[in-house]
């Protein structure tokens, strides 16, 4: 929904800016978003390097599907339209998040091309990356942490990602290999990776 008409009137732009809050924070923000299956690793790989990045002076915040849908988002559920709903909520948390320099990182199955192109679109090119937590479904479904894919597989579960819902995945994300890797490994990989775009240079 739009704001015209509505009489909202936004005072972002008399805020004290993003950049001062980055200064202040000596850092850069960015979205990291994790994608992948349910059991994929996700959240596991994304406390380690939750854990490591506060180790290295940085301000960071978590967001997870069960958290998240335990609160802000209670009241949805996972047909296509809620998932959706889902992302777009997230997507704006995560801009908040980002506007006040801190560096957020989130797992969620986010399944289709869609859905995450609304949840980059929302938080912006330049400050979106995307990650795949790229576990075979069978892997997943062996380790099944929560039985839920046994309950889906029973027709328990409704639209449950990969058995009877879809899951597309991105095809320019950083990928990680779980099943190569430790999750030691995996986090490093990602910090590789993020340590020069959110590491803020003297001048800069
Ligand atoms: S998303 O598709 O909307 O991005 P989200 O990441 O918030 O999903 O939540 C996924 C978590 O919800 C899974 O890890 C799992 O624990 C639980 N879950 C419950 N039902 C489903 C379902 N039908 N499909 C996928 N995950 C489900």
């Amino acid at each position: 929904m739009k704001d015209e008409g509505k009489n909202i009137f936004s005072v972002f732009d008399e805020i004290i800016p993003r950049a001062e809050k980055e200064v202040l924070l000596k850092q850069k923000a960015r979205v990291v978003w994790m994608t992948g299956l349910s059991g994929s690793g996700k959240t596991t790989i994304a406390k380690y390097l939750e854990k490591e990045l506060h180790q290295q002076g940085f301000l960071t915040q978590l967001l997870d599907g069960d958290n998240i849908r335990s609160g802000i988002n209670n009241n949805l559920g996972f047909s296509e339209e809620d998932r959706t709903e889902n992302i777009r909520r997230i997507a704006e948390v995560s801009k908040l998040f980002l506007n006040c320099g801190v560096i957020t990182i989130n797992c969620f199955v986010s399944p289709t091309k869609a859905i995450r192109q609304e949840a980059r679109s929302i938080i912006g090119e330049d400050d979106f990356i995307e990650v795949l937590v790229d576990t075979p479904l069978a892997i997943c479904e062996a380790r099944d942490v929560k039985g839920l894919y046994k309950k889906a597989r029973k027709g328990e579960i409704k639209d449950f990602t990969g058995i009877s819902a879809p899951f597309e995945a991105p095809e320019q994300a950083i990928k990680i290999q779980t099943e190569n890797h430790t999750v030691a490994e995996s986090a490093q990989i990602l910090l590789d990776q993020l340590i020069p775009k959110i590491k803020k240079s003297a001048e800069a």
